[in-house]
């Protein structure tokens, strides 16, 4: 099976990337792709946000967008996997090409622009796919021509906070103009102030309050980083994604397509945004749980976010260069890693080596 995988993998990195991405997408959905069938150890299961992790390994936004194959991807193995971004309306995202692999770097660069199928037919599939064998989060954000984006994520949140168990306000993605100005003071006060009250009449898919979170960009100013974490303590916000892509490009890439516009993910992004994660870890005392992402691709990384401050993971752009069988590796890396030092659960190990970045 695992030779199987394994050739699967070489015909997808034969076609373009969109092309490639919807082909397993397909081939999940369809049961084209083994379940892992590892069950998962006692020492990677964790309580976070009121909710039962089976593992800290989440699959991060973007790869099912539209929520069209959330069972086959529990079943790979991930504890939690967001759905998203959903915006209100359908819409079909920026001209193609928009997606790039950087092979040499280990690394993507996306310009979709949030196409996805809209919050009603997402909303359709997620009813479909409950009740869920893991946690599910879904990913929001407003539609690109929207007159009124704070409404649009009211209206997100209205319609999936009953059928997830978490919901992220996504003001960080590079590819909606204007959408990383939400991490600005002021807006952000407004925009969580909002969807707060509005949780006061909701519950989440398991019939408790819904966990809100927002996920931020790895190029914020020291002031930014600042206010964001002032407004999260403040506010009570259950917790931050730390980070989404960056529109920073290191030096050292080598793909001719290091220059394509969009959010640079996959190993590249992986120091700053520890970086980050450990600075936020920091800034919130600890007080606010933190899920570490970018560039994760081994348990030993995995392990590294977890002691810069993060309490979950999620990657996706490994999962791209390497296949479902890096969910299980990771997992038993991060076990082993947590093992020899001494701790007999993840939580022990969260923010040890934040004061080192
Ligand atoms: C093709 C692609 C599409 C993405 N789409 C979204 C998205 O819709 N919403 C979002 O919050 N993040 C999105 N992301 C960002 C990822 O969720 C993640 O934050 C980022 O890629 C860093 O993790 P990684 O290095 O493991 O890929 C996308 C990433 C990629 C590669």
């Amino acid at each position: 099976m695992k030779r199987l995988s394994k050739i699967g993998g070489a015909v997808l990195h034969r076609l373009p990337p969109e092309i490639a991405h919807e082909t397993a997408l397909k081939a999940l959905r369809y049961g084209l792709i083994w379940p892992q069938d590892q069950a998962d150890l006692p020492i990677l299961k964790q309580k976070c946000l009121g909710l039962q992790f089976p593992n800290p390994i989440g699959l991060a936004a973007g790869f099912d967008k539209n929520g069209a194959a959330v069972s086959s991807l529990l079943s790979q193995g991930f504890g939690s996997i967001e759905i998203g971004t959903v915006t209100p309306l359908p819409q079909t995202g920026n001209p193609k090409p928009r997606l790039f692999r950087l092979s040499e770097d280990k690394a993507i660069i996306n310009r979709l622009g949030f196409n996805n199928l809209g919050v009603s037919e997402i909303a359709r599939n997620l009813a479909h796919a409950r009740p869920y064998a893991g946690i599910v989060g879904a990913n929001i954000g407003p539609n690109r021509d929207s007159d009124d984006p704070l409404n649009d994520y009211r209206k997100c949140f209205t319609l999936l906070a009953p059928l997830v168990d978490y919901l992220v306000v996504n003001i960080s993605s590079p590819n909606t103009p204007g959408l990383r100005a939400w991490q600005d003071k002021d807006s952000l006060n407004r925009l969580i102030s909002t969807l707060l009250d509005r949780r006061a009449g909701l519950s989440n898919a398991r019939g408790g309050s819904i966990p809100l979170l927002i996920k931020i960009a790895p190029d914020l100013s020291d002031r930014s980083r600042r206010h964001i974490a002032s407004t999260a303590l403040a506010l009570k916000l259950d917790g931050l994604l730390i980070s989404n892509t960056t529109v920073s490009r290191p030096k050292y890439l080598r793909s001719k397509h290091k220059s394509e516009t969009g959010g640079l993910s996959g190993k590249p992004v992986f120091r700053t945004s520890t970086a980050i994660l450990a600075d936020m870890y920091r800034r919130v005392n600890g007080e606010v749980p933190l899920i570490g992402i970018g560039g994760v691709g081994s348990g030993e990384d995995a392990y590294t976010k977890l002691r810069a401050g993060a309490s979950l993971i999620q990657f996706y752009t490994a999962l791209v260069f390497d296949g479902p069988s890096i969910v299980p590796n990771i997992k038993s890396d991060l076990a082993a890693f947590l093992s020899a030092d001494g701790f007999d659960n993840v939580s022990s190990a969260v923010g040890l080596d934040s004061s080192k970045y």
